[in-house]
């Protein structure tokens, strides 16, 4: 047992560690090979490719999520691009009448480059997407990120409603930043956590984080609370189903793309409701290694993919 966690551990150190940018830099001629792997997690690269998926998704019973991938924009030109990508996406969605939450990471459109543009920007970007009846869901990045994260969703979903955040249970602060969020009316996406967090400020992956999880679930529910439950964690949805948590029409399910798509169908089909988050973009290669980081397995998946094509 405690060797198979030590390789556990060195596979999701190397995974955690793998940039594949720098490969695909280094050795063009793999770009085709790791655009085979990306095509079951990633819809494409335009949006055209993420809102086509997403309406074929809507058509079989499912609500959908829509992200442009990037983060860690570093100039204000690129953020300004990131968030004229975003309104484009917003204004396609509401021509062609598709309803949809639109994710993304503050630090993708100004965070990393001036606090305040990520404000501005967000608060653009909620105008918009209210006028085409959209929501927007704020990812939650490393945690010397999550007060200026908070702190903007706070001043923004003050003005804007269809505005949400997305919590960590993995991080200990999250008990009392869910209950502060309480007095805010966005909706609450709740994940165990991607990011590898000193271990003073984290509850790592454990029967401790699952049970922290559920705890942050019912304080949800006892408060009323819109909350998508966005885990791929049967052990998770065996209590959410067992409470009854999923018939409650403010919560819900939350699924990547690509992940357990027959755990999400299964509870689709069942009545309940699911969400599935699509991304797309360029820069996919960043998505393929978080999906790597957080369950090693993936690896052989991509090289399999990659093999058979
Ligand atoms: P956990 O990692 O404990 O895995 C439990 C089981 O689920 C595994 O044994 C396996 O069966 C299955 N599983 C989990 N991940 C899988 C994968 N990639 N491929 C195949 N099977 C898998 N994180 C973050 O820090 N900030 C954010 O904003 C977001 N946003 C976000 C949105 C949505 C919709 C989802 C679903 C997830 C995120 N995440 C995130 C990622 C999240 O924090 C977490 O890393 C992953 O969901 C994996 O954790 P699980 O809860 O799925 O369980």
């Amino acid at each position: 047992m405690v060797i198979e966690k030590q390789f556990a551990d060195g596979l999701k150190s190397i995974a955690r560690n793998l940039d594949i940018k720098e490969y695909i830099q280094q050795s063009p001629e793999l770009y085709p090979l790791f655009q085979k792997s990306v095509k079951r997690f990633v819809t494409g690269e335009s949006k055209e490719d993420g809102i086509s998926i997403g309406d074929q998704l809507i058509h079989k019973g499912y609500r959908i999520s829509l992200e442009f991938i990037g983060e860690n924009t570093i100039t204000k030109e690129e953020c300004v691009r990131a968030k004229e990508e975003f309104i484009a996406l917003m204004k396609e969605c509401g021509n062609r009448g598709i309803s949809s939450r639109i994710s993304l990471d503050l630090s993708h459109i100004g965070l990393s480059v001036n606090p305040e543009l990520a404000y501005e920007s967000l608060l653009e970007l909620a105008k918009v997407a209210q006028s085409n009846g959209l929501s927007l869901m704020i990812s939650m990045e490393e945690s010397a990120k999550t007060d200026q994260i908070l702190s903007i969703y706070k001043r923004v979903v003050s003005e804007y409603s269809n505005v949400g955040v997305t919590l960590q249970a993995q991080l200990h602060r999250t008990l009392d930043d869910i209950n502060e969020l309480f007095n805010y009316s966005g909706a609450i996406r709740l994940v165990k956590g991607a990011y590898q967090e000193p271990s003073d400020i984290c509850i790592p992956r454990s029967d401790k984080l699952d049970e922290r999880y559920i705890q942050l679930v019912d304080l949800c529910v006892k408060a009323n609370h819109q909350v998508s439950i966005a885990s791929h964690d049967e052990v998770i949805y065996k209590q959410v189903i067992e409470r009854g948590y999923l018939q409650n029409p403010n919560v819900e399910a939350e699924m990547l793309y690509g992940i357990r798509p027959d755990l999400s169908k299964k509870l689709k089909d069942d009545g309940l409701a699911v969400r599935v988050y699509l991304t797309y973009g360029v820069e996919w290669y960043l998505y393929l290694c978080h999906r790597i980081a957080e369950y090693p397995p993936n690896i052989y998946i991509a090289i399999t993919d990659m093999i058979q094509g």
